[in-house]
C-alpha cells in the first residue's frame, strides 16, 4: 500500500503521508519559493498522488494561516472552515474542588468502556469520534504513554463503569518539557455537572505533580463548551492552526 505520496514544483516540495483516518498534508519552500502558484500546484499533484494510492480525506494543517494559504488551498478545492486552537496555561492550577477521585487507565480492562464514553463525548468530531480498539492500542503503545496520566473518573476496578476522563501527554522533547491535556472528555449522560471541570483540573494537578511548569491543549475553535472551560480555566491563545481538508474520491 502506498504510503507516501511527494511532489516539487520550481524547488518547492509537498508531501502526503497516510495517517488512521486520511493523508497528512506538508508544502515546505526547499530550494524554491512557496507562493500561491506554486502552493496550489503542489496541492494539486499531492490530490492527484492521493487518488492514485486510493484517495480518502487529505488534511493540509497550518499554524497561523494567512489570507495565501487559504487562497491556495481554495483553488485546489479544499475547505477551510475547520480550525483547531492551541490554548496554554501556566502551572500549578488550583486543585479540583470538591476533590475529584480518579484512578490510572487499564490497557485491556477499561478499553471498552473508554471507547463507549470516548465515542459518545466525541460522536460530531471527524477523527476523536471513531477511534476503535485497534487505534486506542496503538497510542497505548507509543512510548509516551504513561497509565499514571490517563485518569478515569470514579475510581472503581478496572473495567468498572468510567463516567469522565482526562488523558496527560508529557512533551519533553522541548524545553522545558510541556504537559498537555491530550484527551478530555465526560459522558454525555452526565455532561453539564461539573465533572468537565474538575477533570481538567485533576489533569492539570497530574501534570504540575511530574514536575512540569506549562500545560497546553488544542481544540476545535468552534467547540463552545471546551472553549468557555478553557478560558475560565485561565488558558489562553497560544495560535490556531487552520485544517484544510478534501475529500479525495478515486
Ligand atoms: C467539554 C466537556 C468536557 C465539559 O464537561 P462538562 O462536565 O459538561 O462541563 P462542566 O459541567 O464541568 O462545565 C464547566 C464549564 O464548561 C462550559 N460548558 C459546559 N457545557 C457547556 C455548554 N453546553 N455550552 C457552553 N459552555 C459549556 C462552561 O464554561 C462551564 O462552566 P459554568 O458551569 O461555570 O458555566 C464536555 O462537554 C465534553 O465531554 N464534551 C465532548 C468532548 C470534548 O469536546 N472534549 C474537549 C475536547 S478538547
Amino acid at each position: 500500500m502506498v504510503s507516501e505520496v511527494q511532489a516539487e514544483v520550481d524547488g518547492a516540495q509537498g508531501r502526503a503521508w497516510r495517517e488512521r483516518h486520511g493523508w497528512e498534508l506538508e508544502l515546505a519552500a526547499g530550494r524554491g519559493r512557496l507562493d500561491v502558484p506554486v502552493a496550489r500546484e503542489l496541492l494539486a499533484a499531492l490530490v492527484d498522488g492521493i487518488r492514485g494510492a486510493g484517495g480518502g480525506v487529505a488534511r493540509w494543517r497550518v499554524p497561523t494561516a494567512t489570507t495565501e494559504h487559504a487562497r491556495a488551498a481554495s483553488d485546489a478545492g479544499f475547505d477551510g472552515r475547520r480550525r483547531l486552537v492551541r490554548l496554554d496555561r501556566p502551572l500549578p492550577a488550583p486543585p479540583p474542588e470538591p476533590a475529584l477521585a480518579t484512578r490510572p487507565f487499564v490497557p485491556g480492562a477499561d478499553d471498552d468502556e473508554w471507547l463507549r464514553v470516548n465515542r459518545a463525548a466525541f460522536h460530531w468530531h471527524p477523527e476523536q469520534g471513531i477511534w476503535t480498539h485497534e487505534e486506542l492500542r496503538a497510542r497505548i503503545a507509543e512510548p509516551w504513554f504513561d497509565p499514571e496520566g490517563f485518569l478515569l473518573h470514579p475510581d472503581g476496578p478496572p473495567g468498572s463503569p468510567v463516567h469522565g476522563f482526562c488523558w496527560t501527554k508529557v512533551h519533553d522533547d522541548v524545553d522545558p518539557a510541556v504537559g498537555e491535556i491530550f484527551v478530555i472528555a465526560v459522558d454525555p449522560e452526565r455532561a453539564g455537572s461539573g465533572l468537565g471541570r474538575r477533570l481538567v483540573l485533576a489533569g492539570l494537578a497530574h501534570l504540575a505533580g511530574a514536575g512540569l511548569g506549562h500545560a497546553m491543549l488544542y481544540t476545535e475553535r468552534d467547540n463552545a463548551p471546551a472553549m468557555a472551560l478553557y478560558e475560565s480555566l485561565g488558558f489562553s491563545l497560544h495560535h490556531e492552526v487552520q485544517v484544510f481538508t478534501r475529500d479525495v474520491t478515486r
